[in-house]
């Protein structure tokens, strides 16, 4: 992939630093869980019920852009019910027996997350969705003429499914699944709040108006708040006296490129490109793809949600069109058609 985006939603890189600040900031009971309210609403409830009756809950999918906190959630759920979770992926499980020493290691209760759930080829979709229906595994022993297929009891386990793109789940796999939540941006005031809280647990001091204007910046998503929080952080350190306040943040997202809306020059030429070569009209995905050179995916799951959710390109039936709101905001005269 072609990214090395400050602005971009995917974990940069697994065992980096920022992986282990992830860590250390992410929310693990419902009070530490900013926004969301719907979801958390939701979930208290079936959480409640559910140990009450002493039962596990029921399975759960989330579903949203990179970056808003479906992993998170996963962890909260465990940690409210007080079971232990397991940590798997679509592309990591790729044989039926991978995931079958998944499924007989749970124990009673369990949280079986499975990130990037879309990605499970179809053969262990299957196997899955019959294991979450009625707890029992079929598998086939020995090969040839010799082999004959035994069914195992599995422990009571939910699983919690996250996904950028629940289009791509079959739709039996999808059906299995009790809760189906869709993770919306937050507000700026909670993307405000959110840093507050990091600044905290890194012990760096940012006054209000600071963390208001990053806020504005980290485009409505926990993940990049955090991370435009340690540049700012990083510069403050340089050029600052320990304290982030509101100017030491401007000159910081100037350096970064981070225009008020949190685009970066990759959005801005994007933009630009489409409006230079395609005006008003709606241009392929496949297209786009091939002018930034990125994956049809990338553009997919990390550039178009916000652009999208801030109204600044529309999809239709022919594909992805810049809207007046790109266009002003970029400082392109539309010219009537
Ligand atoms: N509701 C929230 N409140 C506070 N911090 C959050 C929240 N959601 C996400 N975060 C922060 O954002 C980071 C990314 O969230 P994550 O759950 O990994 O997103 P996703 O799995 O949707 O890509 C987490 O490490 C956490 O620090
Ligand atoms: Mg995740």
């Amino acid at each position: 992939m072609a990214i090395d985006r400050i602005v971009d939603t995917s974990v940069h890189d697994e065992d980096s630093e920022e992986q282990r600040i992830e860590v250390t900031l992410r929310p693990q009971q419902f009070g530490e869980y900013i926004g969301q309210e719907r979801l958390k609403k939701n979930l208290k409830l079936a959480i409640d019920a559910a140990k009450k009756r002493g039962e596990p809950i029921d399975h759960v999918l989330l579903y949203g852009p990179p970056g808003l906190g479906k992993t998170t959630m996963a962890t909260v759920i465990a940690n409210e019910m007080g079971t232990n979770i397991r940590v798997t992926a679509g592309p990591a499980i790729e044989r039926a027996g991978d995931l079958a020493s998944i499924l007989t290691n749970l124990q009673d209760g369990d949280v079986l997350f499975i990130d990037e759930i879309h990605r499970l080829s179809r053969a262990i979709e299957e196997v899955l969705y019959a294991a979450m229906e009625d707890f029992k595994l079929d598998i086939v022993i020995g090969k040839g003429p010799a082999a004959r297929s035994v069914r195992l009891d599995l422990p009571r386990f939910t699983v919690i499914g996250a996904t950028t793109r629940t289009g791509s789940l079959a739709a039996p796999l999808r059906d299995r699944f009790g809760h189906i939540y869709r993770l919306e941006f937050y507000t700026p005031d909670e993307i405000s709040q959110i840093i507050t809280r990091a600044a905290g647990i890194l012990d760096s001091k940012i006054d209000a108006d600071a963390a208001r204007l990053l806020a504005t910046r980290a485009r409505l998503t926990p993940r990049i708040a955090n991370r435009l929080l340690k540049r700012v952080r990083d510069y403050a350190d340089v050029h600052g006296n320990g304290t982030i306040d509101d100017g030491l943040t401007r000159r910081s997202l100037d350096m970064l490129e981070i225009d008020e809306l949190g685009l970066d020059p990759a959005d801005r030429q994007l933009l630009v490109s489409m409006i230079d070569h395609y005006g008003m009209n709606p241009v392929g995905l496949n297209t786009l793809a091939a002018m930034t050179g990125d994956e049809m995916t990338t553009i997919e799951d990390f550039y178009e949600p916000y652009l999208l959710q801030i109204g600044f390109i529309e999809r239709t039936p022919r594909g992805r069109r810049a809207t007046p709101k790109a266009y002003k905001h970029l400082g392109r005269t539309l010219n009537a058609e």
